[in-house]
This record gives C-alpha cells, structure tokens and sequence, in this order.
C-alpha cells in the first residue's frame, strides 16, 4: 500500500506538522516533515524586551506570544510553501515552561486544529530539545544518551527508543544554564547569560581560579551547581573586600570550565557505565563552544559518536517541536480538546 491509499491519520510518510513553541521568550513555529526535514523554521525572540530586566518577565512574554504567534505561523506557512490544508497535524509545546507563556501556543493550536479539523498533537519542550538530534542527524536512531542543558533543566536522559525516555541523573539545585546567567548578572554581562559567558571566556584563563566541581557521592550522574554558583559570588566578594580588581574575563572562563568539566564527566561516565556508544547534546547551554569542544574530544578519546545540533536548533525553536511531534503522531497518539499547559510536566509523561 502506498501514501496514497492511506488516510492521513494512518500514513507514516509524508506527514506535515505545523509545530508551535511559546514556552519561554522566543515565539516559534516551523513546519516539519516527517520529523527530519525542515521546510520552514521562524523564530520571534523577545530576548531585547527581557534583557533591559535581567530575565524573562512572564507577563510581558505572555503579551507578546499573543501579538506575534498569528504572524510567525503565517511566516512559517508561507516559506515552506503550504497551506493549512496541506498539513497533517498541529504539534504545541504544552509544558514545561512558562504558564500563561505556554497558554498562547496551546491555544492557538487548538483552536487551528479545530478549526481545519486536523489531529493534535502535545509535545513535551525538552523532548523537543532531544529530537532536535533528528533534525541534524538524518540517520540517528536510538537508543542513545542524550545531555540535556538547559535554562531550566539539566539531565542526563536515556533515549530508549522514539518516544521513550528513561532519566539517569539530574541537577539537584540550579540548572547548568541557569547558573550560566546568575554569573553573568554578578560579573555585569547582562541577560542571556550564556553566551555572553561563553564569549568573554575566549579571552580568560580557564585556569586561572580553581573553582569546585560538585559531586553527589550516592547519585554520581546527579548534578549540583548552586556550590559553583555561591564560590564564584564569594570570590567577587572577596576581590572588592580586598580592593582588588576582578578579571572577568578568567572568572567567565574559570567558571565556564567548571560546568563544562562536570558536564562532560557525568556525560562520559554514565555511556560507559551503560554501555552507550552514542552521546547526544541539547538545549541552549548546548550552544556552548567549550562543551562542544571538550565533549566531542572525549567521545572521541573513550570511542563514541558525538552528536551535537547546530545551535540555533539548540536553543528554542518550533522545528524540534515538530521533530519529537512526528514521532508521537506515528504511534497514533492525539491529543483531545481539552489539552492544558502543564508547566511543570515530566519527561516521558505520556
Ligand atoms: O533551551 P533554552 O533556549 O531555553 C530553555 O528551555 O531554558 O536555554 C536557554 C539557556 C539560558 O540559560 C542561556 O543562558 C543558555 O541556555 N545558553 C548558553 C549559551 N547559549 C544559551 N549557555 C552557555 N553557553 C552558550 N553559548
Ligand atoms: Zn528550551
């Protein structure tokens, strides 16, 4: 049997999603097919309204998915060349995330599937990070590790299979990414920290001050960043006690270097321990050049296959949305009129 003898809901190729990302700050939609192929991927960052406060604002993000989603799905419509009534099925991030940010987008999926009767489909944000792997990769199939750095999230999740997603380790405290903007806050760099921190390292030692590098004895896949955090507030503090002027640019780099140590460690040992040969990166700390860099070394040195996104698949985007949702949408799962945001939803609720 081919596509065309099969309805919609039962084909598996060349199915179109629109896909649709209001979690945070960034205002996304993309149209996907079959969960590897982008055809459009349009990003509205609020990044400038949030910078002159030094974080998100929920409120203004709210207001601000509510004017530009319409616009950014038309965008999304229009270059990739379709039409509504081209598409398969709506995919939405329904959490985690932001609540009155992820109301926009849930609400607006619904209401187009309503209206143009086609399937819908929730898709949980970091999964969407994961599949972001998908996208880049044409050929990866689990299972495989994947570390997940986030602004909100650090984990270190087992992709059993499409869908299936078992958690190894997480952060006990603050996320890596989090803690990447607490510490550029204190140093002046200003909101998003990462790649800001990530910048201003180039030209530091990451040598130059001996940071801790936290370890949790009965959960060693665990991660803890609010010590490494405190440390590097504590030295600041020190510094202009003592009269002393701050290097920067060595604190961005030291600090960046203790992340980056842990992350990779956690990542290598945990493949090793379950016998993965496959490591995959994502989320927006993921972006980050030095972890790029050492990660990819150490797969290299310990014989695994290093996958990492490009990345503006990294931070958040409509079309990984649309990659994890194709997957949902092939094991047949729909979502009902009465789909909600869940801000704090779990991996693998489904
Ligand atoms: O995945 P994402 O775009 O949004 C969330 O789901 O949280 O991640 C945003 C986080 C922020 O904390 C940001 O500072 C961090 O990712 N980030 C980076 C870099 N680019 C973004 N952290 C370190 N280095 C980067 N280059
Ligand atoms: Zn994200």
């Amino acid at each position: 049997m081919n596509d065309t003898d099969m309805t919609t809901e039962n084909k598996k190729t060349g199915i179109r999603l629109l896909a649709i990302e209001t979690s945070c700050d960034e205002t996304a939609a993309a149209v996907v097919e079959d969960g590897r192929h982008v055809l459009s991927n349009i990003i509205y960052t609020q990044i400038k309204l949030h910078t002159v406060f030094g974080g998100v604002v929920p409120e203004i993000a709210s207001r601000k998915h509510i004017e530009k989603i319409n616009l950014v799905i038309e965008a999304a419509l229009k270059e990739a060349g379709v039409t509504l009534d081209e598409i398969d099925g709506i995919a939405v991030t329904y959490g985690p995330g932001l609540v009155g940010a992820l109301l926009v987008g849930v609400a607006e999926a619904k209401a187009i599937a309503y209206a143009a009767h086609k399937p819908l489909i929730g898709v949980h944000h970091i999964e969407g990070h994961i599949s972001a792997n998908y996208i880049e990769y044409k050929d990866l199939e689990p299972p495989f590790l994947c570390l997940v750095a986030s602004g909100g999230h650090s984990h270190l999740v087992l992709v059993k299979d499409y869908g299936v997603y078992e958690i190894i380790g997480r952060t006990r405290d603050d996320a890596a990414g989090e803690a990447f903007d607490k510490v550029a806050r204190a140093i002046g760099l200003g909101y998003p920290g990462g790649p800001k921190v990530d910048k201003l390292a180039r030209e530091g030692n990451p040598h130059a001050i001996e940071f801790p590098r936290a370890k949790i004895a009965d959960a060693p896949d665990d991660f803890s960043f609010s010590g490494l955090k405190s440390a590097v507030l504590n030295y600041l503090n020190q510094c202009q006690m003592k009269g002393e002027i701050v290097n920067k640019a060595d604190v961005a780099a030291s600090f960046q270097q203790a992340v980056v140590d842990v992350l990779t460690d956690h990542t290598i040992q945990a493949a090793d321990r379950l016998g993965i040969d496959k490591v995959a990166i994502a989320g927006g700390v993921a972006s980050n050049s030095t972890l790029r860099g050492q990660l990819e070394k150490a797969c290299l040195e310990n014989g695994k296959t290093f996958y990492h996104p490009a990345p503006d698949l990294c931070t958040d985007n409509a079309a990984m949305i649309g990659a994890a949702g194709y997957y949902e949408f092939i094991k047949g799962v729909r979502d009902g009129w009465d789909l909600n945001a869940v801000p704090n939803l779990k991996i693998g609720s489904r």
